[in-house]
């Protein structure tokens, strides 16, 4: 049943739209996946596009994904259907908004793998498994983790489930007010890290490679690489966001949230990057290892600080409640798009979706492993998942949304709704009409040529 206007809640505060926006968006996105992105495509070159990529493509999407939210006021798949015919346009938008369901399904099943992981490495980094112990040593334990099958199923297990209760049970308000004491406090350990750098060396070469301009590196793989992460890492291209918008208070200022939420995750994100490369480099690792990379480099640094064994456990366990927050917007909208379309009750549609979520993710754990010769256009099964939905599915998905909004929409109320002078609503219709779209077509059809 869908839900009507005035059944439909509203954030008590732009504050807490904030929280969970955030919330969202920060996670093993930023601490996991783009360390080791920024390693894979060799440095700054990477770390520049992404930054392009948030600015003058990702923050616009965020915005037209809030605002598309707020006009509609339901699920994404209704939103779409309902702003499209009250614009007088088709209802075939409405496939927007499935697509986005079908990619946070398959994002969640790899990103609860890793949540896994970070889980599974609280236990190791608790009981002092790491002092001590030098850079092969604990190479050689995250390669025993990723050879064993059982225990990689055991940890997704265990974060799958987390994930599905917390959901279940609707409890998503409660862990995102959580939230606002242990997300700035994974910044704090962030930054204890990167000051102990600053002691133990690495530190200005890890510097210079992730921001000394070398043009040279900008392949077209890397912008399409930084182009999917910028998406990825603010949680767009996937109608999550539509969602969260429509519990938008009218009174929120849209551009400005943005600009937080924005900000908030590239500093986490350049932070992780600082946390880890100095150890990379002091150590002699290799930059480019992979999924991997923080789960080589930053035990070291805990088996040897001071106080390390307390820290260490703190920064993954908090971590692991950074992407369970992730995980939630990741489950939100096929729970409540199955609650509102089927006779199923919540409970029931957490369960059926989560399962099938958790057994895709079997499936990419066995990549590691077992099935790491099955591959999907010689990709494996676990990689599959990953550049299906940051390559294709979240760009286009994005694309669609910023062209319903910039060429389909009334644009005087919108500029309204941004409450933009003429000037500065000029400039963002160059950026929403021009820029962010076709920066999105052209690397993608340079991706696929
Ligand atoms: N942004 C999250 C991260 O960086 C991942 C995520 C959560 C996501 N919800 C999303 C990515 C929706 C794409 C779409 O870890």
């Amino acid at each position: 049943m869908a839900i009507n206007k005035q059944e439909h809640a509203q954030w008590s505060s732009s504050f807490g739209f904030v929280l969970a926006a955030v919330g969202s968006a920060v996670g093993l996105g930023n601490i996991w996946k783009f360390p080791y992105m920024v390693g894979e495509s060799g440095g700054s070159a990477f770390v520049i596009a992404y930054l392009f990529c948030i600015a003058l493509v990702g923050f616009p999407i965020l915005v037209a994904e809030w605002l598309i939210g707020r006009r509609g006021q339901k699920n994404p798949v209704n939103t779409f259907v309902d702003v499209a015919t009250s614009e007088g346009k088709s209802r075939s938008w409405g496939i927007i908004g499935a697509s986005g369901i079908l990619g946070g399904f398959l994002i969640l099943s790899f990103y609860s793998v890793i949540g896994g992981w970070a889980l599974n490495y609280v236990t190791k980094i608790a009981t002092g498994q790491f002092v001590g112990q030098d850079s092969d040593a604990v190479g050689a334990t995250f390669d025993a983790m990723l050879a064993s099958a059982g225990t990689l199923t055991i940890w997704h297990t265990v974060f799958m489930f987390f994930t599905a209760v917390i959901v279940g049970i609707g409890v998503t308000s409660g862990i995102e007010r959580t939230a606002k004491i242990l997300m700035p406090l994974l910044g704090l350990i962030l930054f204890v890290i990167v000051g102990y750098n600053v002691m133990n060396g690495g530190f200005g070469e890890a510097v210079a490679y992730l921001f000394t301009p070398d043009l040279s590196k900008l392949t077209e793989d890397v912008m399409i690489a930084a182009l999917g992460h910028a998406f990825f890492t603010l949680s767009i291209g996937m109608g999550i966001m539509v969602a969260y918008g429509s519990y938008l208070g009218r009174e929120v200022n849209l551009l400005k949230t943005a600009r937080t939420v924005v900000i908030l995750d590239t500093v986490i994100a350049l932070a992780a990057g600082l946390a880890i490369f100095p150890i990379i480099f002091s150590n002699g690792l290799d930059p480019a290892s992979g999924p991997g990379l923080i789960f080589v480099s930053l035990p070291i640094a805990f088996g040897s600080m001071g106080a390390g064994t307390i820290i260490g456990t703190l920064f993954f366990l908090l971590i692991t409640f950074a992407a369970v927050t992730s995980a939630i917007s990741l489950l939100e909208p096929t729970v409540e798009f199955l609650e509102e379309r089927t006779s199923m009750s919540r409970t029931v549609a957490t369960i059926v979706s989560s399962t099938i979520i958790w057994l895709l993710g079997i499936a990419a754990l066995l990549s590691f492993n077992l099935w790491s010769d099955v591959t999907i256009l010689d990709n494996n099964i676990f990689d599959a998942l990953d550049k299906l939905t940051s390559k294709f599915i979240l760009p286009l998905t994005g694309l669609a949304a910023i062209i319903f909004l910039a060429w389909r929409m009334d644009q005087r109320s919108i500029q309204q709704e941004l409450g933009l002078s003429n000037g500065a609503f000029q400039i963002w219709q160059i950026v929403a009409k021009f820029v962010a779209p076709i920066a999105v077509v052209v690397v993608f059809v340079n991706a696929l040529i």
